[in-house]
């Protein structure tokens, strides 16, 4: 992976390091997207959520997971007691919309590597949902399969990480939402451990 980059890593917040990260054209994908997609929530969020790239809607709004999917990551934040605005980050492996919703390649993950570090670094969270296999690959290991990794906790410095599956993948295979939600229990077991033992989540209280 491509930390080379230079100039992200001495920006301390994330308005200033917004305008750094928008004029990035590190790779092609800012070549056929709209604009790049930052990401979103609270700065001071203790709990980050990781997808893999913007798609047509939200390379339209220019806002992380506002589509289809993202109603139902909203869903899921809400059955946890979280919402972006409130207690929640949102953020992409690539911030620019790879053509036609492909997964991001390597070279182009890595290009927009130094960007998602320079973010980590700012928002420090506690814990890090990692939605989906690009996310895990990217972040935990090249080889992960999203089916044998999730629900388990990779602890990385004094950041816990947690793949689960990502929400379009649960509106492909709904059978899946029961694993998916024994993960966000997990998820919120540890958020009560870690940030706050009063956290009240409507459907796990
Ligand atoms: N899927 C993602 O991975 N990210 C988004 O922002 C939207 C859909």
């Amino acid at each position: 992976m491509n930390h080379l980059t230079p100039g992200l890593g001495h920006y301390t917040n994330l308005d200033e390091l917004r305008p750094a990260v928008e004029q990035c054209h590190q790779c092609r994908l800012r070549d056929t997207a709209h604009g790049v997609v930052f990401g979103e929530g609270n700065p001071a969020a203790r709990i980050v959520f990781i997808g893999e790239g913007p798609g047509a809607e939200e390379d339209r709004l220019l806002r992380p997971f506002v589509g289809r999917a993202g109603r139902l990551l909203d869903q899921m934040l809400a059955a946890m007691g979280l919402d972006r605005e409130r207690n929640a980050y949102i953020l992409n492996i690539v911030k620019c919309r790879p053509p036609g919703n492909r997964t991001p390649a390597e070279d182009e993950r890595s290009a927009c590597l130094p960007n998602l570090d320079a973010q980590l670094r700012i928002l420090a969270p506690a814990i890090v949902v990692l939605l989906g296999s690009t996310a895990v690959q990217t972040l935990v290991d090249p080889a992960a399969r999203i089916t044998k990794v999730r629900g388990q906790w990779v602890q990385q410095g004094a950041r816990w990480m947690m793949p689960t599956y990502h929400p379009a993948a649960l509106l492909r295979n709904p059978g899946w939402k029961r694993d998916a939600w024994d993960d966000l229990k997990r998820i919120i077991d540890k958020y009560r451990e870690l940030v706050d033992p009063a956290h009240y989540s409507p459907h796990y209280p």
